[in-house]
């Protein structure tokens, strides 16, 4: 039996398991949970083999077709690339024009097909890392302004960024996010939401941090926002309501910073999309420079690390579906939140990939929490979880559903103390071997080596 967080007072667990519907595309969520978008970094990072590089492949097809299965009201993949010299990080799939291949169709196809067959709804999140990405993918990237990263959270380096002009804000940014909507609609999908979030390009936007820009597209709150509207509109022409495609999108509620976005500027922004037409926004923290992924007193009895922030946003958005996201853990918080009316839906991140059918337990009354791993990997160890969580997703994607005894099947229980002590050595050696590598010129990446057969990077 994986270990639990505690609940003293269990509780009603109905109001979960309500339906939600989008405003515009009409779709209904099964539920009020969404397993939340999880880089999986495990697709092959090819630059000179441009039809290979970004391709999803069979363990994407099987995780997502068990998150689903799980029990996940929406199901988001992790972040989808629009532009294959923007990453975030080698590993991550991509959908552009100049990567396409026939193969790379077929298994983001694969990935609608198997995941709608057990009823949640497969939504794709697409983004684009700016300022955020990698030197070594890129040590000029296009960005909103050239103000370059400062010290980061994250262990990466990353280079000096190039300031589109006006034109190339269309052609770099609106049609390439456009041409990957119109994709994964083709592929089958129910919907895609802009990554608006965690300081990459649409944040990047939306922040005083880094949008210094004069034109169009800086300025007040709404002219930050303005890229994102175009996008909205751009898709929607192509693949109008009607069709039943869902448009979300993922926000900060706060910066944390001087200049990062403040949480009034929030509630402008918010408002602003929810009148264009965004099916749901999921609200979130947090940048490279400034983590936000940590209970702080004032949310420890929430859990919620966005709390007061939701609480000050929420009111403003009159029509789209709001989540939100971080911390939540236990059964009490997820129905107070709602009943308080802080939010409609909640996101499950990290504890998603220990335990697949979480929601199913959930409804079930089988549970009234998530898994809480070992103490010897805390909770504010972002790094850690973000290595431990892609671990756990190539274990699960391993098997297809069809072939496993349980959903779980092949996943280390990283809540026992003698399996997370072993990780956390396969970890450290893997960063040694990354560190010596990086020094060399060279990169390591995908995942840690632990149990699980994924050879790659
Ligand atoms: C392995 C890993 C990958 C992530 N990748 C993404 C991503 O691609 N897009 C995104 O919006 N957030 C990403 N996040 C952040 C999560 O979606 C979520 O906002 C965060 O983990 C807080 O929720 P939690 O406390 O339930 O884990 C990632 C987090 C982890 C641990």
């Amino acid at each position: 039996m994986p270990r639990r967080y505690t609940v003293e007072t269990p509780v009603d667990v109905s109001i979960l398991g309500e339906s939600l519907t989008f405003p515009t595309s009409k779709r209904v969520t099964r539920n009020r949970l969404m397993k939340a978008a999880l880089s999986e970094y495990l697709a092959p990072w090819t630059p000179n083999d441009l039809a290979k590089t970004g391709t999803p492949n069979s363990r994407h097809v099987n995780m997502y077709e068990k998150w689903s299965a799980g029990g996940y009201g929406v199901v988001l993949t992790g972040g989808i690339l629009v532009d294959k010299d923007h990453l975030e990080a080698p590993g991550n799939t991509i959908i552009s024009a100049d990567v396409d291949s026939p193969e790379k169709r077929a298994v983001w196809a694969e990935v609608a097909t198997k995941s709608k067959a057990h009823g949640g709804l497969i939504v794709a999140q697409i983004m684009h890392a700016g300022r955020q990405t990698q030197a070594a993918v890129n040590p000029h990237p296009f960005a909103v302004s050239t103000k370059a990263l400062g010290k980061t959270e994250v262990g990466r380096a990353f280079g000096t960024p190039v300031e589109m002009t006006t034109e190339q804000v269309k052609t770099e940014v609106v049609d390439k996010f456009i041409y990957t909507a119109k994709y994964l609609y083709d592929a089958g999908f129910d919907g895609i939401q802009l990554h608006c979030a965690h300081g990459y390009l649409l944040a990047q936007f939306l922040s005083r941090t880094t949008n210094k820009r004069t034109d169009q597209y800086g300025g007040s709150e709404i002219n930050r926002a303005r890229v994102i509207i175009e996008i909205y509109e751009g898709i929607r022409k192509l693949i109008p309501a009607k069709t039943g495609f869902i448009i979300g999108v993922k926000l900060n509620s706060v910066e944390f910073q001087n200049e990062g976005l403040q949480t009034n500027e929030a509630v402008i922004i918010a408002q602003e999309l929810d009148k264009a037409g965004f099916d749901f926004i999921e609200l979130s923290g947090g940048t490279y420079e400034k983590f936000a992924f940590e209970t702080r007193e004032s949310t420890k009895n929430r859990e919620a690390f966005f709390f007061e922030f939701a609480k000050e946003i929420v009111p403003s958005i009159k029509n789209a579906v709001v989540y939100l996201t971080g911390g939540f853990r236990t059964a009490p918080a997820m129905v107070s939140a709602i009943k308080d009316g802080v939010t409609q839906g909640i996101g499950i991140g990290r504890p998603a990939t220990q335990e697949f059918d979480f929601v199913n337990k959930l409804l079930a009354g089988k549970v009234q929490s998530t898994v809480a791993w070992s103490d010897l990997l805390p909770p504010s160890d972002f790094t850690t979880a973000v290595l431990a969580c892609s671990v756990q997703t190539a274990q699960a994607g391993q098997k297809a559903l069809s072939e496993c005894a349980d959903i779980n099947e092949g996943i280390s229980d990283l809540t026992d103390d003698t399996v997370a002590a072993e990780y956390l050595e396969a970890q450290k050696k893997y960063i040694e071997r990354a560190t010596a590598e990086g020094k060399q010129g060279r990169i390591v990446y995908g995942i840690v080596p632990f149990r699980n057969n994924y050879k790659q990077g």
